[in-house]
C-alpha cells in the first residue's frame, strides 16, 4: 500500500517504462492486404484508404516485394476482377486476378507468406458474400463455390486461405475440398467471428464489394453477441480450422479476449479499415498524432489476446516500431 508501493516507480523513464513492458507489437505479426486489379502500370490509390491502393500485378509484385523487405510478415490478397457476375466466375478461375498474382508475387518473392481472401463479394455482381436466389443468400449453394476457389487460391501458390464469408459449414467444405485436391498441408485461418461492421465501409470502395440490395446482417454476427461468437469460433474449429480471426479489432476486444482464453490455436485480429480510416482523418486535421494513435491500436489489439494483427499500418508501423 502506498506509500511504500508506488507505480510510478517504473514509469519515471521511458527506458525503465521500456523495460517492463508486456506487450510489444512486431513487425513479423503484421499483415499487409494487398488489392490487386487488371492491366499493367496502375496504382490507383484509395479514397478513404489514405496510402492504400489497388495495383495491377505488376506493381503489386514490386509493393510485396517492398513490403517484405521491411519484415512483415505476410500479405493477405484481394482481388478485383475485370468482371463480374451472378456465379462469382472469377473467384475460382484459374487465370483470375488473385491467382495470377499469387503465382506472380510467388516468382518475385518466393519466401514471402501469401494469405488469400476467400469470398465471392469481390466477384458477384450483386456484392453478397454467396449465391443469390429470390433476393436470399443460398447457404449451401455456395460452399461449393468457397470450396473451389480455396482450391485454386492453394494451387496457384497460397500459404494459408482466409474463408470470410460467414456461409455455415464452409470451413467444412473448404478443407474437405483442399484434402481431395492434395492440399492437406494448406491451412484455413477462418474469419469466425465476423461481424456486420460499419467499419468496413472504405474497404468496400477499395474492392468494389458493397452489396447492390440489403446488407450482410443475414450472414455476418450482429454486433450485440458475444457468446454467439465463440459458438462461430467453436464449430470453425471442429469442423477444421487451424486458426481464427476476430473482426473488426478495436469494437471486438472483448471477444478477441474471450476466444484467447478458449482457445488454444493462433488467433489473428483484423484492424479493419473503418479503424484506420478514422485515425488517417483525423490526422490529417491535425486532431491526433497519427503513429501514436496507430501503435497504441495495434498494441491494445495485441493485449487483447492476438497473434497476428491483419493491418493497412503493417508498412508503416515496420517503419515506426
Ligand atoms: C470480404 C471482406 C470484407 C473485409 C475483408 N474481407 C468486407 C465485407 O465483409 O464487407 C473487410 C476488411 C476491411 O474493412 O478492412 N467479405
Amino acid at each position: 500500500m502506498f506509500p511504500v508501493t508506488r507505480l510510478r516507480r517504473f514509469r519515471r523513464t521511458a527506458a525503465l517504462r521500456d523495460l517492463v513492458r508486456e506487450t510489444r507489437v512486431d513487425v513479423r505479426d503484421l499483415v499487409f492486404p494487398l488489392f490487386a486489379c487488371p492491366g499493367s502500370g496502375v496504382e490507383g490509390p484509395l479514397e478513404g484508404l489514405d496510402g492504400i491502393a489497388q495495383r495491377s500485378v505488376d506493381r503489386l509484385c514490386d509493393e510485396a516485394e517492398e513490403v517484405h523487405a521491411l519484415g512483415v510478415g505476410a500479405v493477405l490478397l484481394f482481388g478485383i476482377p475485370e468482371e463480374k457476375d451472378e456465379a462469382a466466375t472469377g473467384a475460382y478461375d484459374d487465370d483470375g486476378i488473385v491467382q495470377q498474382a499469387l503465382r506472380a508475387v510467388r516468382e518475385r518473392v518466393p519466401e514471402f507468406v501469401l494469405l488469400t481472401d476467400v469470398c465471392l463479394c469481390e466477384y458477384t455482381s450483386h456484392g453478397h458474400c454467396g449465391v443469390v436466389d429470390e433476393g436470399e443468400v443460398v447457404n449451401d449453394l455456395s460452399l461449393e463455390l468457397l470450396a473451389r476457389t480455396a482450391v485454386s487460391h492453394a494451387e496457384a501458390g497460397a500459404d494459408a486461405v482466409c474463408p470470410s464469408d460467414m456461409m455455415d459449414g464452409r470451413v467444412g467444405a473448404i478443407r474437405g475440398a483442399l484434402d481431395s485436391e492434395g492440399f492437406e498441408h494448406v491451412p484455413i485461418v477462418s474469419y469466425a467471428a465476423k461481424y456486420a461492421s460499419a467499419f468496413y465501409g472504405p474497404f468496400r470502395e477499395a474492392a468494389d464489394s458493397a452489396p447492390a440490395f440489403g446488407d450482410r446482417r443475414g450472414y455476418q454476427l450482429d454486433p450485440g453477441n458475444a457468446r454467439e461468437a465463440l459458438r462461430e469460433c467453436e464449430l470453425d474449429l471442429a469442423e477444421g480450422a487451424d486458426a481464427l480471426m476476430i473482426k473488426p479489432a478495436l469494437p471486438s476486444l472483448d471477444v478477441l479476449a474471450a476466444a484467447r482464453a478458449r482457445f488454444d490455436v493462433p488467433i489473428f485480429a483484423y484492424n479493419v479499415s473503418g479503424e484506420y480510416a478514422m485515425v488517417k482523418a483525423a490526422a490529417a486535421r491535425g486532431w491526433l498524432d497519427e503513429r501514436q494513435a496507430a501503435v497504441e491500436s495495434l498494441t491494445a489489439i495485441k493485449r487483447a489476446g492476438a497473434d497476428v494483427i491483419v493491418t493497412y499500418w503493417a508498412k508503416e508501423a515496420a517503419r515506426w516500431l
